[in-house]
């Protein structure tokens, strides 16, 4: 009889694996079509019924994943969404790509992670490949999944395949897709990391196996950590040419023909999304857990959080420049979403400055094609449409995300006061022009 490793690899090689995706958002839609392209059976399983139905009437809910795509996998009865978690028993295969955020107090908040883990523990199958995808602390697979799916007797990387998988997916980036970027798969053992990388290398073109779910977990983080970091440094570079009347724009374009030894990072209103805000902080905080204090991630932390407050600032400074001030000003910001061209706001550095905005008594507006709506203090805000947002004359106008739908000539020819968050307006010289 062949063993539970080689009939899963075999099932793997035959396309004849039935994959589960456990939580369909970002990374996890993406992730199941690329499955059912490659010719698997793909099962996703969410809390959230709306998205299943959207999924199974082939309508697409993430930019990164075209109608046409999803519906092509769906009628070809690849790709079906269900909230029926007793299905997993069924997989062969299972990814869980569920959320990983903080808690307010910045300590990681497992809590989707161990509901996930607890559907897949309730119908564990021998022979099944378990993988984690989402990002988390170095450990979270071998301390606190492994034992989960254990409980039954099983024992990993003999009665069951358990692997860490870090996703690297980037919203919006049109060159790099869940397909070209290199996986990082690292397993509780051998077997696990084999079965897991004949998984990916099906439907992603490159995998890299590392030695094991800890190195993977930490390989995510580092990547993080180095943006954030990054990020950090160049926002107090930006502070700084600002008090020597540099502009830090021209500083960094003329640094980057340097050909090596230099990458950009760019300054902004402050860290979005869900990963460069969130991810260091687990690190920082399994770091604590053995004694070791991250201190480039606090101190990058303190600073990205100070952007708003500096971006309020240079609002300050744009008003004051007509005598005006920010209480009582109507103030509209261009773009809020996290970053250009995405409709994603989790953590989006907009909803900081219109707190603060709020708190110094500004009146406030928004235009974003992307968030046609959005919660701000305890109500709903809906985008205005750019052109009548200026034909009513706010007193100032912040570029917070720099989506390439926006007309700046008509913003710049309207006069208003800009204070640019993201060098949207390069190149573009003005008195109303106010940049970070
Ligand atoms: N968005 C990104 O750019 C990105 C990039 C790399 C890594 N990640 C990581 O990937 C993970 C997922 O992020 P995302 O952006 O896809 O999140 P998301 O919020 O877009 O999607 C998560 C999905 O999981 C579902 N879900 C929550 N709990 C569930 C449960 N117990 N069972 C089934 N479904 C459940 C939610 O309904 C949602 O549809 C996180 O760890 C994140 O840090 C995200």
């Amino acid at each position: 009889m062949p063993s539970l490793i080689d009939t899963l690899l075999d099932r793997i090689r035959a396309r004849e694996a039935r994959v589960g995706v456990i939580g369909l958002g970002y990374v996890g839609l993406p992730l199941a079509v690329e499955f059912a392209r490659a010719g698997y059976s793909v099962t996703g399983f969410d809390v959230d019924a709306q998205k299943a139905a959207q999924i199974n009437a082939g309508k697409s809910y993430i930019p990164d994943v075209p109608d046409a795509d999803l519906s092509e996998v769906v009628k070809a009865g690849k790709l079906r969404a269900t909230t029926d978690m007793h299905a997993l028993g069924e997989m062969d295969a299972i990814d869980i790509c569920v959320p990983t955020p903080l808690r307010k107090t910045k300590d990681p908040d497992l809590s989707y992670v161990v509901l996930a883990v607890e559907a897949v523990a309730a119908t564990i199958k021998p022979g099944q490949l378990i993988i984690l995808e989402s990002t988390t602390y170095p450990g979270t697979t071998d301390e606190v999944v492994q034992p989960m799916l254990e409980e039954k007797g099983l024992e990993a990387d003999v009665d069951f395949f358990l692997a860490f998988s870090p996703e690297r997916v980037d919203p919006g980036n049109l060159r790099f897709t869940t397909k070209n970027i290199p996986k990082i798969v690292g397993g509780v053992g051998p077997k696990s990391t084999e079965a897991a990388s004949l998984l990916y290398g099906a439907s992603v073109q490159t995998v890299v196996p590392v030695s094991s779910t800890r190195v993977a977990e930490m390989v995510k983080l580092l990547e993080n950590t180095f943006r954030a970091v990054n990020i950090g440094l160049v926002n107090e570079i930006a502070l700084m040419c600002h008090k020597m009347d540099i502009g830090v724009w021209e500083v960094i374009d003329a640094a980057k023909t340097k050909p090596f030894g230099f990458m950009p990072f760019y300054p902004g209103p402050g860290l979005g999304g869900h990963c460069i805000p969130i991810d260091p902080f687990y690190l920082s905080w399994k770091a604590r857990q053995n004694g070791f204090e991250c201190r480039f991630i606090e101190l990058a932390g303190h600073i990205n959080a100070s952007m708003p407050h500096y971006v309020v600032e240079r609002v300050g400074d744009a008003l004051n420049s007509v005598r005006k001030a920010i209480n009582g000003s109507r103030v509209h910001l261009v773009g809020v979403a996290y970053k250009r061209d995405v409709n994603d706001m989790r953590e989006s550095p907009a909803l900081d400055v219109l707190e603060l905005l709020t708190k110094r008594g500004a009146v406030l507006s928004y235009t974003d094609p992307w968030v046609p709506e959005l919660q701000h203090g305890g109500h709903a805000m809906k985008s205005v449409d750019l052109a009548g947002a200026l034909a009513a004359k706010p007193d100032c106008a912040i570029i917070c995300t720099d989506h390439s739908s926006f007309d700046y000539e008509t913003l710049i020819a309207s006069g208003t006061l800009i204070v640019d968050t993201r060098n949207a307006l390069k190149g573009r010289e003005a008195e109303t022009i106010f940049r970070l």
